[in-house]
């Protein structure tokens, strides 16, 4: 018998199966920070913000997706049930924590997406990483997919806003407006790189990244 997300208690169980990697994943960021503030004097991190899908929007993009509804099928369909967003100060630093976590032994990298390198058509910027973490429970261990979304302050000042800018006024953006936002995206790519400019010609020596 496949499992129905109709029964409630199978879509509660899935969603703190998730919550327990977000945890994971955000004490994997916790520790980068601390570590690089003890051998830098400035945190890479601004702030992290975490959240879990609700089962509305999970709904919603499976109705979109077609996904079949089973346990299964959204595990496999849906990774942004758990979705994790990094603010970091410089671009260096963004992808500085995507390195590291890349690199540890646990963690599976699914998918990179890199919109700053290429940025898209409405100038968005910001780099999706979706890592699978295992998370161990009493008798089995199960693995849940991650969605990273790690970008500067410039980079997530522009995304609010542009979100804000949408969600108010639909789909139905003028192209006045949308050539406007992406004017103001590449104002704010100029700003990044004269913060990193700056930083270097400040401390050269320092930076190990
Ligand atoms: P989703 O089905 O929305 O998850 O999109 P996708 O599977 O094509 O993934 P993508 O990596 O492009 O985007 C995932 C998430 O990034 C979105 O849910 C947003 O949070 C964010 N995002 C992507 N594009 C934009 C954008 O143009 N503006 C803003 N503000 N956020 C964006
Ligand atoms: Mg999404």
């Amino acid at each position: 018998m496949t499992t129905s997300v109709n029964a409630d208690d199978d879509v509660d169980r899935l969603l703190t199966i998730y919550q327990f990697g977000v945890e994971e994943v955000l004490t994997k960021i916790t520790i980068l920070r601390r570590e690089f503030e003890q051998i830098h004097d400035y945190s890479p991190i601004e702030h992290v913000r975490s959240r879990l899908k609700s089962k509305e929007s999970l709904r919603a993009k499976m109705d979109r997706l077609g996904c079949e509804d089973t346990v299964p099928a959204i595990r496999a369909t849906i990774r942004d049930i758990a979705g994790i967003r990094v603010t970091c100060s410089f671009v260096a630093d963004v992808y500085w924590i995507a390195q590291m976590l890349e690199r540890q032994p646990d963690l599976e990298v699914l998918q990179v997406k890199d919109y700053i390198a290429s940025p898209k058509p409405n100038g968005y910027r910001s780099l999706h990483v979706i890592v699978q973490v295992p998370v161990f429970l009493s008798d089995t261990t199960e693995t849940v997919p991650v969605e990273l979304q790690i970008r500067t302050i410039a980079q997530d000042f522009w995304a609010s806003t542009e979100h804000k800018l949408n969600y108010k006024y639909g789909r139905e953006l003028s192209p006045q407006v949308i050539s406007e936002l992406d004017d103001a995206a590449r104002l704010a790519a100029d700003l990044d790189e004269r913060m990193g400019r700056l930083r270097e010609e400040i401390r050269p020596h320092e930076l190990g990244h």
